[in-house]
Order: C-alpha cells, then structure tokens, then sequence
C-alpha cells in the first residue's frame, strides 16, 4: 500500500503458523519488517502468506531437517538478498517422566527445539557476517530455568539454548550480531490448551500477575530486542513470565 523507499528489513520467524510465532510475525509487519514465516505444511504456509498479505510469505519447513533448513535460508536469502532478523520459535513437547519416555520423545524434542537453532543459525550465519550485522532471537521457556516433572527433555533443549545463545553472542558480537533470548512463562497456545486443569491451576498460583500471558505480550518483547533501542543487549536472556519466575 504505502510507498517503500528503503528495501524492507527480512524477519525470518519459524513456526509462525500459530500461537506465539503467529503473534510475532504480526507485531513484526506491524514494525514494518517484511516476514517470512515458516509453518511444517504447505498448508499452513498458505495460510500464513495470506495473513501476512503485502507484510510477508509463508513457506514450509521441517527444522529437524537439515537439507530442507539449508534449502529455505538459500532461497529466501536469493530472493531477498539478506536476512537481518532470526526469530527461533519453532518448538513441540513430548512430555513424559523420565522413567517412562522413550528415546524417540528425547531425541525429538532436543533435535527439533536445540538442534533446529543450531541449524538456523548456522545457515544464516554467513549472510549476517558478511553484512555486519543481524539479530537473533531464540525463544526458550520458563521450564529451562526451573524444570518441569516430565518435561526433561523439553528443559534440556531450553536450557540449552540459552547456553547457545551466550555462546554465539560472544562469537559474533565483533561484527554487531546480537543473539538473545525471550524465556516465556506460561502461555494461553495450542501448546497449553491441553493443559490438565489441576497443574494449570498450580501453575497459575505460582504467577504473580495471576493469569497466563498472551502471544502478544512474547511477541512484543521479540519486537524489542529486534529494533534499534535494543542494539546493545546481547547474550541476555528476557523472562516474560508474570513473575512466574524472577531469575
Ligand atoms: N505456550 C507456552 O506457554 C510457551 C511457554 C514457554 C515457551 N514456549 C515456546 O514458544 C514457542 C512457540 O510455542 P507455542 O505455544 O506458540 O506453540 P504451538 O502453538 O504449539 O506452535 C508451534 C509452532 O511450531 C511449529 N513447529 C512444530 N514443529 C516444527 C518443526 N519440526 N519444524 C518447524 N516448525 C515446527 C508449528 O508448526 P505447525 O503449525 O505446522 O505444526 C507451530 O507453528 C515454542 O518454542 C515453545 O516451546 C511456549
């Protein structure tokens, strides 16, 4: 609709399809960032291109695979000619005690929460150091600050990724890549919805604000730590939990 002098900063936002990621994608456009949007099906690809109209695309990806996450991030960086900002949110549970979870339910949630943001990071790192410049914003939770019975591995990988993030942060910061973290609390999603009625309500006595938070209020902070009033926070971590938990 409006006139655009300067080309769009490129937002690349996994699992935008739903919940959270959905919510930032429309906080993003609503910035100005132009989003491409990721979703598992082609159908929620298309879904997501239509939501986004003239503010973005949708297409598919499966961040467990490498070939496909490597595939993406060539296309989207031939079409767009750069990527400034990587929302990792893309993320499943397979909740279980230890005792009885399975090594596929292990394996699949470190591989698609940890190892997708090893994968994606990877792919765009080249672009972002050629260019001088990137955002990185890897959405964690809660649970890998506190722990969660039968959410061992779903803690594993949050945690995880904090580490990451620290990691990379100190490995880029010298060409003004920032890497941080948003760690949500407890969110009304599709992930939540299932929630069994009795630990959402020991849940929600354990927040300060004494309700669940919305996808907005994660994708807000996403849109801070992308604009330029956050250009010199890196490696952080920002909790959103309505003091749920106070690191
Ligand atoms: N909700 C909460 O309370 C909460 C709290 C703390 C942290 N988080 C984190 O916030 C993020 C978003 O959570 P949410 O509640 O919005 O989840 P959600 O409603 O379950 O949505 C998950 C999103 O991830 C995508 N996805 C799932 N597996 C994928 C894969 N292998 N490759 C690529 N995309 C995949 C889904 O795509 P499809 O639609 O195609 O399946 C969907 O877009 C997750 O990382 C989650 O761990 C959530």
């Amino acid at each position: 609709m409006s006139e655009q002098q300067q080309p769009r900063s490129i937002a690349l936002v996994t699992g935008a399809s739903r919940g959270i990621g959905a919510a930032i994608a429309a906080e993003l456009i609503a910035q100005g960032w132009y989003v491409v949007g990721t979703a598992t099906s082609d159908v929620g690809a298309t879904a997501i291109g239509e939501r986004c109209g003239d503010g973005g695309e949708g297409l598919a990806l499966d961040i467990a695979d490498s070939e496909q996450v490597s595939a993406l991030i060539a296309d989207v960086l031939g079409r767009h000619g750069k990527i400034d900002a990587l929302i990792n949110n893309a993320g499943i549970t397979r909740d279980q005690l230890l005792m009885r979870m399975h090594e596929k339910d292990w394996q699949a949630v470190v591989d698609t929460n940890l190892g997708g943001v090893y994968r994606t990071c990877r792919a765009v790192m080249r672009s972002m150091l050629k260019a001088r410049s990137g955002r990185i914003v890897n959405i964690a939770s809660v649970i890998g600050l506190t722990g969660n019975a039968g959410q061992s591995n779903y803690a594993a990988a949050k945690a995880g990724m904090i580490g990451f993030s620290k990691s990379l942060a100190l490995e880029v910061g010298s060409r003004s890549i920032t890497v941080n973290v948003v760690a949500p609390g407890l969110i009304e999603t599709d992930m939540t919805r299932d929630l069994p009625e009795a630990s959402r309500t020991a849940m929600l006595s354990r927040i300060a604000l004494g309700r669940m938070g919305a996808a907005a209020d994660i994708a807000k902070a996403v849109g801070f730590l992308v604009s330029p009033a956050a250009s010199y926070i890196t490696g952080e971590t920002l909790h959103v939990n309505g003091g749920m938990y106070m690191a």
